[in-house]
């Protein structure tokens, strides 16, 4: 795994802005894979500013979101489609039909999970995959001790995860139990990955990922297996790895 060190919060969402923006310069018509959560907030601010300043354009791109809460429609505030076009889809010049969000009112989340990796492999596969990495080291929404390598499926959510993403609802009863996430299969089959982390309660989840065994209680441990996965961490999410 490749490893860019970044001072702060600002300083890695810029690095990962430009790591992205220069996938879509050489491929526009890239296959996205993008993430929710405070930690890529920052990138998709600078990438809006690079989209404004006329230095990229996602106008061909094609985009496939890791996860969606399972009971959130679009219009939720908490859900992640509307965190994707609130925070990025909105201001840039993608075109809305090539954006694509697990469906949280799916009556059938099976024939959605299913079709939803179709898509994925008729586009042609993810380009890029941005993932964050939770603080009990599970990406998307695959948890740790699940099943590990699989598809994109209905997953209930940890509590420890629940407690995490409380912060972002009225209280910790409102987060929905239950997601559907891309699976481990999937995101590994991204030809190139960016996974990002800020933050020191994030140490141990990178230290594990980065040094510890290949461990489904440790989901994003998988990564060490993708040929092509770069890290962009700040000081204190790189705090407990050792020296690199
Ligand atoms: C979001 C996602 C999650 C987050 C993770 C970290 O689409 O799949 O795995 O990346 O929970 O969340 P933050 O960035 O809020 O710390």
């Amino acid at each position: 795994m490749k490893i860019i060190k970044a001072k702060d919060y600002v300083e890695m969402s810029r690095k990962a802005a430009y790591y992205i923006a220069d996938q879509v310069l050489l491929k526009p018509n890239s296959v996205l894979g993008l993430a929710t959560g405070s930690t890529p907030l920052g990138t998709y601010q600078e990438l809006i500013q690079l989209y404004q300043n006329g230095e990229v354009s996602f106008n061909q791109v094609r985009s496939f979101n890791l996860d969606e809460y399972y009971s959130l429609g679009p219009d939720h505030p908490q859900s992640y489609r509307y965190f994707m076009d609130e925070n990025f889809f909105n201001h840039v010049d993608v075109q809305p039909e090539n954006t694509h969000v697990p469906d949280g009112l799916s009556p059938n989340p099976d024939a959605f999970s299913a079709d939803y990796d179709r898509q994925i492999t008729n586009a042609g596969g993810i380009d890029l995959q941005l993932l964050g990495i939770g603080s009990n080291g599970h990406i998307a929404f695959n948890e740790p001790g699940n099943v590990f390598i699989a598809q994109t499926r209905l997953v209930d959510l940890k509590e420890h995860t629940i407690e995490d993403n409380a912060r972002f609802f009225d209280s910790k009863d409102e987060v929905p139990r239950q997601a559907i996430t891309m699976g481990l299969k999937s995101i590994l089959g991204a030809k190139r990955i960016l996974i990002l982390a800020s933050g020191e309660n994030k140490a141990d989840a990178v230290k594990a990922m980065l040094e510890g065994p290949i461990d489904p209680n440790l989901p994003a441990s998988i990564l060490q297996l993708h040929p092509n996965v770069t890290l962009i961490a700040d000081e204190a999410a790189l705090s407990k790895a050792g020296n690199r």
